[in-house]
């Protein structure tokens, strides 16, 4: 039985979201498009048709969001800042969009709830995707510039800052699958997206540490707990191409300076970033903590290498070599396999890196088709499930040792599941997109009870 008490006073138990997946206001008090907007707006790039202009209409309704924080009795709140709502194409602040930060900020603190920015959580500004985006250096630039400009409008609000979330998808969903924004598919090029993601951490964590030395500082990635389907060579092969391209790529450089031989080795030549070795040590600035999303599992086995790939473009250059396997264990609604001790896994992993870094689990949840009952009441067991096991996973990883400091649960309100539009439902509370009514889930109900030190997780 894990219980809240069994955890340290101040650990952060939080929930998270993102700017384009709950904001709406898209075109309100100066906002400009990101690629999201014209993703979304291009024909067959989101699966139920939908786009995010309205989502849950967070811009005018975060009272409503915070209210239901408090239900949930959570102390700390994961949202990410709209670069193009902040920032003008000119390159300066945008008064309305500093006017709603801080005082969704300022709210947040007076409620005792510690607000977690994120700096860029996928939603470039589309005047500079059109200057070739995340493959041009000048970006880097263009964010460093406005990493400036949010703190300084916001330092005093917000303390903890969280430069990228999940740089992996922003470059291989974004620049060599296509599945996510800006669509593009330039195959391993598409590391270059990745390398000046990373330097555009590094040089923002310099910029955070100069105009606000006691802010608390990380960056978020994606890591999946990886095995290998058996103890074949080839199937070992394919299980380091997987931890290799998802996680070392992205861990390596930020925690040691130094990118994976072996990965670059994979991307061949068109990776030149490989080379760029005066950039890694600036990539490598010292963080106050790593976050780490979790979900779920890859087991790893030998792929068909004469399989012709060029039909269906893979976010994982290479993938000709990997295939992934259905072990058959219990999916959510994404498909995605359950596996609570994968979160240990993947914490050891960062851990063995760094060992005095704090760690955090930014996000960590599940979808469901979830239904409304007559009576207006929104069963999820199965999310609750998740929770329990995965809560009961962080203290397991506490127990041995690991530095976990926080756990947000993605996501407090349903939103939209970015290429899934409004099909896909991660929140704890249900959002009626019709009316705007957020309902707290059976889950969240059950979250509150944990956090008020009612109830266990088994
Ligand atoms: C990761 C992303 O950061 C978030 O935006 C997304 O909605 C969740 N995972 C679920 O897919």
């Amino acid at each position: 039985m894990t219980r809240r008490s069994d955890f340290p006073s101040d650990f952060a138990w939080g929930t998270a979201t993102a700017s384009y997946q709950i904001e709406g206001g898209v075109a309100d008090d100066g906002r400009t498009p990101s690629i999201w907007d014209t993703f979304t707006h291009t024909p067959g790039t989101v699966s139920d048709g939908n786009v995010g202009d309205v989502a849950d209409d967070s811009y005018h309704l975060w009272r409503d969001d915070i209210a239901v924080m408090r239900e949930l009795g959570v102390n700390a709140y994961r949202f990410s800042i709209s670069w193009s709502r902040l920032v003008t194409p000119d390159g300066e602040l945008n008064p309305a969009g500093v006017e709603y930060y801080r005082t969704l900020a300022a709210e947040l603190n007076d409620r005792g709830i510690t607000p977690w920015a994120t700096l860029y959580h996928w939603d470039l500004p589309q005047y500079l995707e059109d200057a070739d985006g995340w493959l041009n250096r000048a970006t880097v630039d263009a964010f460093v510039h406005y990493v400036e400009l949010a703190v300084q409008s916001l330092g005093d609000v917000i303390d903890h800052w969280i430069t990228l979330n999940e740089p992996w998808c922003s470059a291989f969903l974004g620049y060599a699958s296509g599945h996510h924004a800006p669509g593009r598919h330039v195959g391993s090029q598409a590391a270059h997206a990745a390398h000046h993601l990373l330097l555009g951490h590094g040089r923002g964590v310099a910029v955070i540490r100069r105009l606000q030395p006691e802010a608390s500082v990380g960056i978020t990635l994606n890591l999946y707990s990886v095995r290998a389907a058996s103890d074949s060579d080839a199937d070992r092969d394919a299980a380091r191409r997987a931890d290799g391209l998802q996680n070392r790529l992205f861990l390596e450089p930020v925690l040691t300076g130094r990118y994976p031989a072996d990965v670059l080795a994979d991307l061949g030549e068109e990776a030149w970033f490989g080379e760029r070795t005066e950039d890694l040590a600036e990539i490598a600035q010292p963080i106050d903590f790593l976050g780490i999303n979790y979900y779920s599992r890859h087991t790893a086995a030998a792929g068909e290498r004469d399989a012709d790939t060029s039909a269906t473009p893979s976010a994982n250059p290479g993938s000709e070599f990997v295939r992934f396997i259905d072990t058959g264990a219990t999916k959510t609604q994404m498909g995605w396999e359950i596996h609570p001790d994968g979160l240990i896994d993947v914490l050891e992993q960062a851990h063995a890196y760094a060992p005095e870094l704090p760690l955090y689990i930014t996000e960590n949840g599940s979808a469901w088709p979830d239904v409304v009952q007559p009576d207006g009441r929104v069963d999820d067991p199965e999310r609750q499930e998740y929770l329990e096991q995965h809560v009961a996973a962080c203290a397991a990883a506490i127990g041995r040792g690991l530095p976990l400091r926080g756990y947000f649960i993605w996501t407090l309100i349903d939103n939209f599941e970015w290429a899934w539009g409004f099909s896909r439902r991660f929140g704890l509370a249900y959002v009626d997109y019709a009316t705007q009514r957020r309902t707290v889930k059976s889950s969240g109900t059950w979250l509150a009870g944990f956090l008020s030190g009612a109830l266990e997780a088994p």
